[in-house]
């Protein structure tokens, strides 16, 4: 059986996912703004998903937008909020994906911001004194920092970073892409403007997500259309993607708890056992519990490439990644890793970890490791 450990990347579909989407694929296909009775059943469809997502974040539905997955949420966010509000200034992190960084490179590009980006530890951890020298320098500042990091699973302090934006008077958006479904949120505990979600990072379908907007911000569409999502999202919407994704979260966040206690055993396990079968490993980011517990970012002593030792695992049936999926297939390199430490050469592997992984698995994993980091001597 191979052994799926990206699943920072993708996760695989849960078996209640696909009951409670196969219904909307097969009777019930009506336009969701067609007023007749098929019209009215997938309406109501997507009214009940959005209840449901937002009574889990303690938010109202009428700040729920359901957008194609993480990148749109995120583009719209940060494009929308600072036509809306006539921004200059935007703080965000070397560290950002790139549905983040891109996106504000392109408004600084065509002049319409000017970008700070603030500094990081070596561990990836925003150093909050200078976040607040920028926004003391730049009131009303946008702000986007990532909840979570996908590469190397270091967090941001949520509440704190929120509380600091505000007291500078900025707009404050966190893309949780990754720490949705895995982390709770209370929307009405933390002051933070704009959040997003992928169904897929949580055993929900692709291409569908949300952007939540607080209410009181008054931005306009990133995609002009019809009328849907309360004119904000024009097209027919994803039905059995919402649908789909209603349910992830609700499963989710139903067994969160002892998910998560069987991930944090992975994790720990795997950085012990690396730790005591291969000498001179570390791990790049933040490995404390406070970090992300789904990734786990290992930094191998230099005695093969990266690419091969991806190779390596995965002619064994063993799926990991390099950094970050999305820029897998270039040899651009991970630009976090990077922003760590411009001068680590060595072969780095994100291994990302779900509710489906087992204990042997990682055992299997290791041992594979082992054998591939055996001195040439004992090959011999
Ligand atoms: C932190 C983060 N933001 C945004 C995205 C993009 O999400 P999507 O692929 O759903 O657009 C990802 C996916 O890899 C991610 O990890």
């Amino acid at each position: 059986m191979p052994i799926y450990l990206d699943n920072a990347a993708t996760t695989r579909l849960d078996d209640e996912v696909i009951e409670a989407m196969l219904p909307y694929m097969r009777e019930h296909f009506g336009n969701p703004s067609s007023i007749h009775s098929y019209g009215r059943i997938t309406r109501s469809a997507i009214e009940k998903a959005r209840k449901t997502i937002a009574a889990l974040l303690n938010a109202s539905p009428s700040e729920i937008f359901f957008t194609s997955g993480g990148t749109e949420a995120n583009n719209m966010a940060i494009v929308r909020s600072v036509s809306a509000y006539n921004l200059t200034h935007a703080i965000s992190s070397p560290t950002e994906h790139h549905a983040v960084l891109h996106t504000l490179e392109a408004l600084a590009d065509s002049g319409q911001i000017k970008l700070s980006l603030v500094n990081v530890d070596e561990q990836g951890k925003v150093d909050l004194g200078h976040l607040e020298e920028l926004l003391s320098s730049n009131p009303r500042s946008l702000v986007s920092l990532m909840h979570a990091n996908n590469e190397i699973g270091t967090r941001i302090p949520l509440r704190e970073v929120a509380g600091l934006v505000k007291k500078h008077d900025g707009i404050f958006h966190s893309d949780t892409v990754q720490t949705m479904g895995h982390y709770r949120f209370d929307l009405q505990d933390i002051p933070i403007d704009f959040i997003n979600c992928a169904a897929h990072k949580f055993h929900g379908p692709k291409g569908v997500g949300f952007i939540y907007i607080r209410s009181g911000n008054k931005i306009n569409p990133l995609i002009y259309g019809g009328a849907q999502e309360r004119n904000m999202r024009g097209g027919t919407e994803n039905l059995y993607g919402i649908v789909g994704l209603a349910k992830a979260m609700e499963v989710a966040y139903r067994d969160l708890e002892e998910h998560e206690k069987h991930i944090r055993g992975l994790k720990s396990f795997m950085i012990n056992r690396l730790q005591e079968t291969i000498p001179g490993v570390t791990f790049n980011g933040d490995t404390s519990d406070e970090s992300l517990y789904t990734v786990l970012n290992v930094c191998f002593p230099p005695a093969e490439s990266g690419d091969m030792l991806l190779f390596n695992l995965d002619i064994s049936g063993i799926a990991a990644s390099g950094g970050s999926a999305c820029s897998s297939g270039t040899d651009i390199g991970s630009h976090v890793l990077k922003a760590l430490n411009p001068k680590n050469e060595r072969p780095n592997i994100r291994f990302s970890f779900s509710k489906y992984n087992t204990q042997d698995e990682i055992s299997f994993t290791i041992a594979r490791l082992q054998e591939l980091f055996q001195p040439a001597a004992e090959h011999a």
